[in-house]
C-alpha cells in the first residue's frame, strides 16, 4: 500500500513516519531528505542557491515519480507539499494520506529551537513565529483536510495508527 504522510513542520512526520512504517512493515522515504541526498545540499541550501519556485517543482516531480516507481511505502513529504500543483489530489488518487494535525500553538514551540535550519521560519523571532505558523496553517490547512485520515494531538501512537489502517485502509 501506497501511504502519505502530510503535515505542517514540527507536527512530526520524521519521528512517527519511521515507527507507523516499521509499524505495517512497508518501506519509509522521506521526500525532503530524497531531495537533500538528489541535489547534494540541504533544503535551507537549496532554498538560498535556487529559491522556493524549484523546489516545489522538483518536489512535485519527485513525488510523482516515487509514488509511480514503488508499490508500497510509508512517504513522509515537507509541510508545503500537499499546497502545489495539484499534489494533494495526486495523493489522494494514488494511496492514503494521513494528516498529522497540530495547534499553531505547540507547532510554534516545537519549531522555535529548530527554526535555523528552516528557510521559511529563520527570520523570525519567537513572537513572530506563532503568528506566522497561524496564517500559514489557516491557509494550508484546506488542502491538509483532503486527507482521508486525521490524526490530531500532540503525541500520536504508532502501533495504534497502524491498527486502523490495516482494520480500515488496508486494501487501498
Ligand atoms: C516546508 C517544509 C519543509 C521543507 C521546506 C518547506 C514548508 O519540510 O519541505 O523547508 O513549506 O512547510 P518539513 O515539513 O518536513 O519540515
Amino acid at each position: 500500500m501506497k501511504i502519505f504522510l502530510i503535515g505542517y513542520m514540527g507536527s512530526g512526520k520524521s519521528t512517527i513516519g519511521p515507527k507507523l512504517a516499521r509499524a505495517l512493515d512497508i518501506p519509509f522515504f522521506d521526500l525532503d531528505k530524497i531531495i537533500e541526498e538528489q541535489e547534494g545540499m540541504t533544503i535551507a541550501s537549496f532554498f538560498e542557491q535556487k529559491g522556493e519556485t524549484a523546489f516545489r517543482q522538483l518536489e512535485a516531480d519527485l513525488l510523482r515519480s516515487i509514488t509511480l516507481v514503488n508499490d508500497s511505502f510509508l512517504l513522509s513529504t515537507g509541510g508545503g507539499a500537499p499546497v502545489f500543483y495539484n499534489n494533494m489530489d495526486f495523493m489522494n488518487e494514488h494511496g492514503l494520506t494521513i494528516y498529522l494535525e497540530m495547534n499553531p500553538k505547540s507547532l510554534a514551540q516545537r519549531l522555535a529551537p529548530a527554526r535555523a535550519g528552516r528557510p521559511l521560519l529563520k527570520h523570525l523571532n519567537n513572537g513572530e513565529l506563532e503568528d506566522f505558523v497561524a496564517v500559514k496553517l489557516k491557509e494550508r490547512e484546506p488542502f491538509y483536510k483532503k486527507a482521508r485520515l486525521i490524526i490530531s494531538g500532540l503525541s500520536p501512537n504508532a502501533n495504534n495508527i497502524a491498527s486502523t489502517i490495516k482494520e480500515n485502509y488496508q486494501s487501498k
